[in-house]
C-alpha cells in the first residue's frame, strides 16, 4: 500500500492458530485489532482441530482468511508440523505480514513461529513465557512454548511470573509486555448468571441441590494409564457419594472417547457428552460445584468463577492459581484423585478455603494492551 503524504501506511498482523483453546483466547485479540483502523487483520488458521474450532469461529464471528485445513483423525505431532509449515510458506510469501502473531503452546503455535522465521517476519507471542520446568509435561506443549520464545521478536506474558521466566531464559525486557491473559476478555464476553444453556442434558441438572463435577481430560501425558487411573477414580467417587453429578464433555479424540465411554459410559450420574460450544461451557463452569481437569485454559477460567480446581497432572506451569489457594495440582494416581475429591465433596471448611474468587490473570484488557503495544511498534517500524 502507498503511503499519501503526513498519512502512516496501515501495517498487516497475520494471526495464525489451530485448536479450540487458541482460537478461545486470540478471539479477542482479533475482534480488538478489527475496531483499530491502523493495523489489518489477516486470520490464518492451521485447522489442527476442526469442529472444536469451528464452533468458536462461528460464535465471535471470525471468517478466517486461510483455512489450512491440516486435521485427520489419529493425527501425530509431526504429521500437524509438517503439514502446517508446508502450508504456511506460501500465504507468508503473499501476504507478507509486519508481523505474525501465534498463542501459546501448541504445535500450531510453534510452526506459525517458525515459518515466519524463515521468511524473516517479526513475531509477536501471545500468551508467552509459562513453564512447568519439565519438558515432557505437559509434552510437547512446554518445549512448543521454549521454541517459540526463542523465534519470537516481541513476548506478551500474561503475568509477572511469566515476565521473570523469560528474564531468566536471557529475553531482554524491553521485548516483554504484562497483560493479562486474554481468555479472561474471552470469559468475561460470554459469562452471564442468568444464563440459560441450549444443551438439554445440561438444563435439566439440578445446580442447586446436587454437587455438579465438571471434568475435561485431555492431556498426550496422561494418555494410556494415567487416563485410565483418572476415570477408574471418578467412577468410584461417584458410586461412593450419592449426591455428585459428573458432566464430562469428552474431547473428539478418538481413543480418548473410546477409554471414556468404555469405563464411565452407562453410569447413571455420569453424563458424557460432547464438546461443548464455549458460551454453554463458560456457563457451566460458572454453575459448577468444583472442577476437575488437566486442561491449561480451565486454569485460568475456573479461579476467576471462584470454582475449587483439581489438576489431574504431575505439574503446572500456571502456578499463579495454586499459590492462591484455588487450584490444587493432585497427579493422576487414582487413590489420590479420589481422596482430594472427597474431601472437597465432604468438607466444607477445606471447600470453602478454596473456593475463592481470585483472578490473577489480569481484568478482561489483554487484548486491549497488547493492540495499543502493536499500534506504536508497528507504526514506528512504519515510519523508520
Ligand atoms: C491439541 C494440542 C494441545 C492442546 C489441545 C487443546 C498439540 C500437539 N496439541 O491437542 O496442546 O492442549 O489441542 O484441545 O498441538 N479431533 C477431532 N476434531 C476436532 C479436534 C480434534 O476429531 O475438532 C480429534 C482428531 O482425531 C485429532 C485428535 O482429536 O487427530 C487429536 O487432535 P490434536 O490437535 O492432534 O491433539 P489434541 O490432543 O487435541
Ligand atoms: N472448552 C470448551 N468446551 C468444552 C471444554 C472446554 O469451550 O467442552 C474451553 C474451555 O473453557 C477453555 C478451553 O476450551 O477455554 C480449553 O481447551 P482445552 O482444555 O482443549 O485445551 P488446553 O487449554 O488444555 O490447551
Amino acid at each position: 500500500m502507498t503511503k499519501s503524504k503526513g498519512q502512516t501506511q496501515k501495517s498487516k498482523a497475520l494471526i495464525v492458530f489451530g485448536t479450540r483453546p487458541e482460537a478461545i483466547k486470540m478471539a479477542p485479540l482479533i475482534k480488538k485489532i478489527e475496531e483499530c483502523k491502523q493495523i489489518e487483520p489477516v486470520v490464518c488458521i492451521t485447522a489442527q482441530h476442526r469442529e472444536m474450532l469451528d464452533t468458536v469461529l462461528e460464535l465471535f464471528e471470525i471468517s478466517p482468511d486461510y483455512d489450512l485445513n491440516i486435521m485427520k483423525h489419529g493425527q501425530s505431532i509431526t504429521d500437524i508440523t509438517v503439514r502446517a509449515l508446508k502450508g504456511m510458506e506460501d500465504i507468508l510469501t503473499k501476504e507478507k505480514p509486519d508481523i505474525v502473531l501465534v498463542h501459546g503452546d501448541t504445535s500450531t503455535t510453534f510452526v506459525g513461529a517458525l515459518a515466519a522465521f524463515y521468511q524473516k517476519i517479526k513475531i509477536g507471542h501471545v500468551e508467552a513465557g509459562l513453564r512447568s520446568g519439565n519438558i515432557y509435561s505437559p509434552y510437547p506443549e512446554e518445549m512448543n512454548r521454549i521454541l517459540t520464545t526463542n523465534l519470537a521478536t516481541i513476548h506478551f506474558a500474561p503475568t509477572e511470573g511469566n515476565y521473570n521466566n523469560l528474564i531468566k531464559e536471557g529475553i531482554e525486557p524491553e521485548k516483554i509486555f504484562i497483560t493479562g491473559n486474554t481468555v479472561i476478555d474471552a470469559l468475561l464476553s460470554v459469562v452471564d448468571d442468568d444464563y440459560t444453556f441450549e444443551n438439554s442434558i445440561l438444563n435439566k441438572v439440578d445446580y442447586k441441590n446436587k454437587k455438579v463435577i465438571v471434568m475435561t481430560c485431555h492431556r498426550r501425558e496422561n494418555w494410556g494409564r494415567p487416563m485410565e487411573n483418572i476415570f477408574m477414580a471418578v467412577k468410584e467417587v461417584v458410586g461412593e457419594n450419592e449426591n455428585v453429578e459428573i458432566i464430562f464433555p469428552v474431547h473428539l479424540n478418538p481413543s480418548i472417547r473410546k477409554l471414556a465411554k468404555y469405563i464411565l459410559g452407562e453410569q447413571s450420574n455420569i453424563h458424557l457428552i460432547e464438546p461443548l460450544e464455549y458460551e454453554e461451557f463458560a456457563n457451566l463452569l460458572n454453575k459448577a460445584y468444583l472442577v476437575l481437569t488437566d486442561s491449561g485454559g480451565i486454569q485460568e477460567e475456573a479461579p476467576a468463577l471462584g470454582k475449587p480446581i483439581l489438576v489431574m497432572r504431575e505439574e503446572t506451569e500456571r502456578p499463579e492459581a495454586v499459590k492462591a489457594g484455588t487450584v490444587k495440582v493432585i497427579g493422576t494416581e487414582k487413590e489420590n484423585i479420589k481422596k482430594e475429591t472427597n474431601v472437597l465433596l465432604n468438607d466444607l471448611h477445606e471447600y470453602n478455603v478454596m473456593a475463592n474468587s481470585i483472578n490473577p490473570y489480569g481484568d478482561g484488557t489483554a487484548s486491549e494492551k497488547i493492540v495499543n503495544f502493536l499500534l506504536s511498534y508497528l507504526t514506528h517500524f512504519k515510519n523508520v
